[in-house]
């Protein structure tokens, strides 16, 4: 019986190519750029589409470099991974890749490693294209002005309104994929693509748009374009959080990663540390990971007293695991005491410290009487944090 989580949609990446026309000192997907391989970052953006059942297919020797890709890549999903052995034609690694796929798949995609930029939304796309008659494929519109060459001779302007490039992943019904490969290894025939060869036994191909990142990386000049668009950094991004506690209870203040003694402290889950739960919430909601209540609520009784450094330390890792650095952090609080200015380089300290050294600033202001904060009665804290997409 097919699992309720299986997925039915498969990828195929051919990545057994040796790379010829790139000259890169080795297998082609083996290349690094900014420190990644070309593999590894067409598996990223397959790791961020939908699940789905996923084929590496590789030269001998690179299974076991491939194998950790996969581990590194998928995270939780490493499961819907494996790897095999590709063939001496892109077709023969496709054919190795299709003889892979668990029983329940019913759509393959298959797509080039050496498309190592190609964002998920374009592999989702072509997921949610294939029909059960017809296989789809991505396609840029030419904008060159093409023309028909007998060597230096130019004989003729060619109608480009009618042409297109074709991109991959490109999607197909798996029985009829499979048919038309199996036709294909009877009659020897190569095909240059897999809508080619599935076109040639008769299936009906469709295009939608391709996207100018799932260019193929052939020539060094394009493996220096997939660089320079990899070390673009992407836009900053920020966040916003607020906490309010009113004081109550026993003990001493808890607030700003600071034990101030003598001083009744905030109630709250936690040790209602204000400052800290506000910094967590404009972090988390800069990186889109969510807010305080989801990640550290009463549902994580294992929060329940930890002071700030536990709190933003974790928030800091969810940060990283999701690919964020963290730029600044800078916070306000509003209350009538703690008189604050003499330990704020001591709490700046703590704080910056805890998030494993980017900078925090705090500052405190008084309302001037108004409102509770102005009646003594809690604490109100509004913090900024700002954060910068990894590559
Ligand atoms: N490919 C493959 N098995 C082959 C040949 C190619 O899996 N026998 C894969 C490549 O790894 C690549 C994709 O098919 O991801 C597209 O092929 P291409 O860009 O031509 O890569 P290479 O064949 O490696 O490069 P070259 O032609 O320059 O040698
Ligand atoms: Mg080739």
């Amino acid at each position: 019986m097919t699992p309720l989580s299986a997925p039915r949609t498969a990828i195929i990446i051919v990545a057994a190519g040796s790379g010829t026309r790139l000259d890169g000192g080795g297998p082609k997907a083996f290349v690094e750029i900014e420190g990644r391989t070309i593999l590894r970052h067409a598996l990223e953006g397959v790791s961020a589409a939908q699940p789905m059942q996923v084929v590496v297919v590789v030269p001998t020797g690179f299974e076991d470099v491939a194998a950790d890709e996969l581990r590194s890549a998928l995270g939780e999903r490493v499961d819907l991974g494996s790897v095999v052995v590709g063939g001496s034609t892109r077709q023969d690694s496709v054919a190795a890749g299709l003889a892979a796929l668990t029983d329940h798949i019913g759509i393959v995609l298959v797509h080039d490693a050496a498309r190592a930029l190609t964002p998920a939304a374009l592999i989702d796309a072509v997921a949610a294209a294939v029909t059960t008659d017809a296989g789809v494929i991505p396609a840029l519109a030419i904008v060159d002005t093409l023309k028909r060459v007998d060597g230096d001779a130019v004989i003729e302007a060619v109608d480009r309104s009618v042409l297109a490039a074709a991109q991959t992943p490109q999607g197909f019904p798996r029985a009829t994929l499979e048919a038309a490969y199996g036709r294909a290894a009877t009659s020897g025939e190569e095909y240059t693509d897999d809508a080619a060869l599935f076109a040639a036994a008769g299936g009906a191909v469709r295009r939608i748009p391709g996207a100018e990142r799932a260019f193929k990386i052939t020539t060094p000049s394009d493996l220096e374009r997939a660089r320079m668009l990899l070390s673009t950094p992407s836009a900053p991004r920020i966040g916003v959080g607020t906490d309010v506690h009113a004081f109550g209870g026993e003990g001493n203040l808890w607030l700003a990663g600071l034990e101030w003694p003598g001083q009744q402290p905030l109630s709250g889950h936690s040790d209602g540390d204000a400052v800290a739960h506000a910094m967590v919430d404009a972090l988390l909601g800069a990186a889109g990971l969510g807010d305080i209540g989801q990640h550290f609520g009463t549902a994580h009784p294992e929060y329940a007293g930890v002071h700030a450094d536990v709190f933003l330390a974790r928030t800091a890792h969810l940060l990283a695991e999701a690919g964020f650095a963290i730029g600044n952090v800078s916070v306000q609080f509003q209350g009538n005491r703690p008189r604050f200015s003499a330990r704020r380089a001591e709490a700046e300290g703590v704080l910056s410290a805890a998030l494993g050294g980017a900078p925090v600033t705090v500052s405190a202001t008084t309302t001037d009487g108004l409102g509770f904060t102005g009646r003594g009665e809690g604490i109100a804290v509004t913090a900024v944090a700002l954060v910068i997409p990894r590559g």
